[in-house]
């Protein structure tokens, strides 16, 4: 990633983790540790790759992204909802998040559930709040609600990870590992690309958004299938193996690990070809080529 890309991303993030930090600064008595668990996940760190692509659509759309960092905060709650259920041992078991102790481990399992469920409605209030004071219509805050809903529910990452669950020790075809993706990981990244266009009102864009999403969600799952194998903890903060310990079907079991990297590279190149259709957009390539080669 040149200099300048890694600077705005820099700049992205800490207005992201600040507005993040905003968001859990209150905690009502009687309720404090459930604010603690979701403050716990919510700032453990983490690429904030969905509220970006949100912010960065948008502008690419016309709208000013300072104004909307907030809103674009709802879809990292929804991520890190999603994530501190993956990790439940009913789940992938996972011991270790965002280089810390899972939510569950570091809190309880009630706890850790709840803390998730408590993000999964945060991230509405958001949406419906920044409408009742005038950030953005009303007219935009139900489409975003209608996006970003779909992207988490059945036909989203919900219905991604039943279908996670239900691949476990079997081998499926690369149709249904695709279902299964675009369900799990690809969703929510389209549901923040789209919502970023729904915010520029570029409503004509949307297509372009949603395809462009496609082809980089899909990359970025199977990057993160290569690295549960050819990652360490130190550079994922995750545990790495985690995979193949629970029997998950995965881009690297149905195509290997070189046969996987061809087909990110190949995905790769077809995001940015439909990145082009968009004004402005060379700090997202910067951004979707540095994701093929990330480490983290
Ligand atoms: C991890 O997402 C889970 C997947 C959908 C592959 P990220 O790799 O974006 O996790 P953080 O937000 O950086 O921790
Ligand atoms: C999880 O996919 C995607 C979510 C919906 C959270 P993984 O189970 O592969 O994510 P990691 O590897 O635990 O981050
Ligand atoms: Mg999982
Ligand atoms: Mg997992
Ligand atoms: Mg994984």
């Amino acid at each position: 990633m040149n200099e300048n890309s890694h600077m705005t991303l820099g700049v992205y993030c800490d207005k992201i983790n600040n507005a993040l930090a905003a968001l859990t600064a209150d905690k009502p008595v009687l309720r404090e540790s459930i604010c603690e668990a979701m403050e716990y996940s919510l700032l453990a760190g983490g690429k904030r790759l969905r509220p970006v692509l949100m912010l960065e659509f948008a502008r690419m759309c016309g709208a000013d992204p300072d104004t909307l960092v907030e809103v674009a905060c709802s879809i990292e709650c929804i991520h890190t909802f999603s994530l501190i259920h993956d990790d439940l041992p009913c789940m992938d078991d996972d011991d270790f998040r965002r280089g810390r102790p899972s939510c569950h481990k570091q809190f309880d399992e009630a706890t850790a559930l709840l803390a998730g469920d408590a993000l999964n409605t945060l991230a509405f209030e958001i949406i419906a709040d920044a409408a009742m004071s005038g950030v953005i219509s009303a007219q935009t805050a139900v489409m975003l609600t209608s996006v970003l809903s779909k992207g988490v529910g059945v036909n989203g990452m919900i219905g991604g990870q039943i279908i996670d669950m239900g691949a476990e020790g079997r081998e499926i075809g690369i149709d249904e590992l695709d279902l299964l993706q675009r369900n799990k990981t690809g969703a929510l990244i389209e549901a923040a690309c789209v919502m970023g266009v729904v915010l520029g009102g570029r409503y004509d864009m949307i297509p372009a958004a949603a395809q462009y999403a496609d082809a980089l969600g899909r990359a970025f799952q199977i990057v993160d299938d290569i690295l549960d194998v050819t990652g360490t903890f130190e550079e994922l903060g995750k545990p790495i193996g985690s995979d193949s310990e629970q029997n998950k079907s995965t881009y690297v079991t149905a195509l290997g690990i070189e046969g996987a990297q061809k087909e990110a590279e190949r995905l790769t190149e077809q995001a940015l070809l439909v990145l082009k259709q968009f004004e402005g957009c060379e700090f997202l390539e910067d951004l979707t080529e540095s994701l093929l080669r990330r480490r983290s």
